[in-house]
């Protein structure tokens, strides 16, 4: 559900040297990182994402620029626009994912719960709705 996807504030250590954010598995996150990926050198105006998956649940920073987050439970929407690398989305699994509006430069780091494995998407939206909605 829409309502299951959060917004969260990483700790954030500030110094004069920089500032450090820090994550640990099962801590700042509540499931084991199993994964991470990450999206750069995406060009202007390109869309990522455009999947749900069926039991991965992922955890979405924007460590460097913005962009935003589509997410939709199948009955409704909600947008994030994360521009902090102290800001992570907890994307829960059957959530439909858009990324858009890349700013130049800017880096996704996703941690993920589970390995790679495409058995483990949903890569067509009406597929996705048939299966939420038989859900209820
Ligand atoms: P894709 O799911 O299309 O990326 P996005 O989440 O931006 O829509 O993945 C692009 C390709 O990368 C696709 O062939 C699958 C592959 N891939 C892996 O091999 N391992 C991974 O962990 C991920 C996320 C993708």
């Amino acid at each position: 559900m829409i309502s299951n996807c959060i917004l969260l504030d990483l700790p954030k250590i500030p110094d004069h040297r920089g500032n450090l954010t820090f994550i640990e598995s099962q801590k700042q996150v509540s499931f084991k990182i199993e994964r991470v990926y990450y999206l750069y050198d995406v060009p202007g105006g390109e869309e990522r994402g455009g999947h749900a998956h069926k039991k991965v649940v992922e955890f979405i920073i924007a460590i460097s620029g913005s962009f935003e987050v589509v997410l939709d439970d199948g009955v409704k929407k909600r947008s994030f626009f994360l521009n902090r690398a102290y800001y992570g989305l907890y994307v829960p699994s059957m959530i439909w994912r858009e990324l858009r509006n890349f700013s130049l430069g800017s880096v996704c780091l996703v941690l993920a719960s589970l390995p790679y494995d495409e058995s483990d998407y949903y890569r067509d939206y009406d597929e996705f709705l048939r299966a939420v909605r038989g859900q209820h």
